[in-house]
């Protein structure tokens, strides 16, 4: 009666040994492919971000379960200062030898990063910073996966042209994400003949006095058409501002663009409430029932603990960041891409400066099959 439990076990334990073995096969054969992600997880865009990030590596490694390579992620969180987003991106390179990073988030980061980028030749990733004079900047290593900003301006020139409204003033943060912008809308606004007498930039640190306080120069300048571009940290509070002076009744109009006008069903009913009536584009995203599916499937995934962060709904910016993960995760596999590290100058060892950090030995083979991805 013993026999055959005994064989049984026997049987059973051979075969978890030949399973055990094959699976260790299996990732014996991957290529783990360290990539760095800098974030700011204290921002709505950034929380959403980093879910979708991860939703996407472990959707892509569902479907392509027979890839080579296998992205390992590194995350840091950067929050919205631009020496931590430099620095975190110094540490991914020098301490997880990362073969690219996706991000930084805004703008204003990204400008120091792609520097770092093409010195150690590491391509810099970024779905969210859309300031178009980024890629004037003409760094080899700088890839945008998202649209900048400019694309906005000819639906925004047209909706100017069909009001007639025959003068404008922006009113922008000065930041390089608001800046960035300025010249392509005096470009679009002078083809329509539209004028522009005024431009009101507002630094991030202004406090609402010194907000209101411009606010009162419009109205005594009696500018009546205002086109804002922001993110939702000001944004939101000068739209409270605004209908507190008085500017968001009749005689007034506002259009956004879509830094605020992408976050806008999701601002809280009181900013949403003090915007009523302003105009605002944002990209159109083609309804699909693939999209469908994954807004369900993010939405019971997604949890935060911040109580700042007010989300039930996907962005733009996460959908863009799952894409890059896509995009990033066919390019290493395609290009055959094999962990290595960063090749040093013969110079000094041991230097925590930008001269130490070497380059990345694959970064420009990397590069060339991202730029050549398409899906
Ligand atoms: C995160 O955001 C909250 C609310 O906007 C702010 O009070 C806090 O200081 C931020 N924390 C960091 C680390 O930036
Ligand atoms: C706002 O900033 C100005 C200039 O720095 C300062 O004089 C004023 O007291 C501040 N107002 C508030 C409410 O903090």
């Amino acid at each position: 009666m013993a026999m055959p439990k005994q064989k049984f076990t026997l049987r059973f334990i051979t075969f978890l040994l030949v399973n055990l073995w094959c699976k260790q096969m299996v990732i014996m054969a991957m290529e783990i492919i360290p990539i760095g992600v800098v974030l700011d997880l204290n921002s709505t865009v950034g929380e959403i971000a980093e879910s979708c990030i991860s939703m996407a590596v472990s959707d892509f490694y569902a479907v392509n379960d027979d890839f080579k390579t296998r992205l390992a992620l590194f995350t840091r969180d950067s929050s919205s200062d631009v020496v931590a987003a430099t620095s975190s991106v110094l540490d991914l390179m020098k301490n997880e030898q990362v073969h690219a990073i996706i991000g930084p988030l805004t703008s204003s980061q990204a400008k120091f990063v792609i520097e770092l980028g093409g010195k150690a030749e590491v391509p810099i990733v970024s779905f969210s910073a859309t300031s178009p004079t980024l890629s004037a900047t003409r760094s080899k290593y700088f890839v945008r996966t998202a649209q900048d900003d400019s694309s906005q301006v000819k639906a925004i020139a047209s909706i100017v042209q069909a009001y007639g409204w025959r003068e404008i003033v922006p009113i922008y943060e000065d930041t390089e994400y608001g800046n960035g912008l300025v010249p392509f809308l005096l470009e679009a606004f002078q083809e329509i003949d539209t004028r522009v007498p005024y431009g009101s930039r507002i630094p991030l640190f202004f406090n609402d006095t010194q907000i209101m306080r411009e606010l009162d120069k419009l109205k005594v300048m009696q500018k009546s058409i205002f086109l804002v571009h922001m993110t939702a940290f000001l944004g939101s509070r000068l739209f409270l501002l605004a209908k507190d002076a008085g500017m968001m009744s009749e005689g007034y109009a506002w259009i956004v663009t879509d830094g605020l006008s992408a976050i806008l069903d999701r601002v809280g009913y009181e900013i949403m409430d003090s915007m009523q009536g302003v105009l605002g584009v944002k990209p159109h995203i083609p309804a699909s029932k693939k999209l469908e599916s994954f807004k369900s499937r993010w939405r019971k995934n997604f949890t935060t603990s911040k109580p700042q962060i007010k989300i039930n709904e996907l962005n733009l910016f996460g959908l863009w960041a799952y894409d890059t993960v896509w995009a990033i995760a066919v390019a290493v596999e395609k290009a055959g891409i094999v962990h290595s590290g960063y090749v040093k100058p013969n110079t000094s060892e041991s230097t925590v400066d930008i001269a130490g950090l070497g380059k990345s030995e694959m970064g420009p083979r990397l590069l060339r099959s991202i730029l050549s991805t398409r899906f």
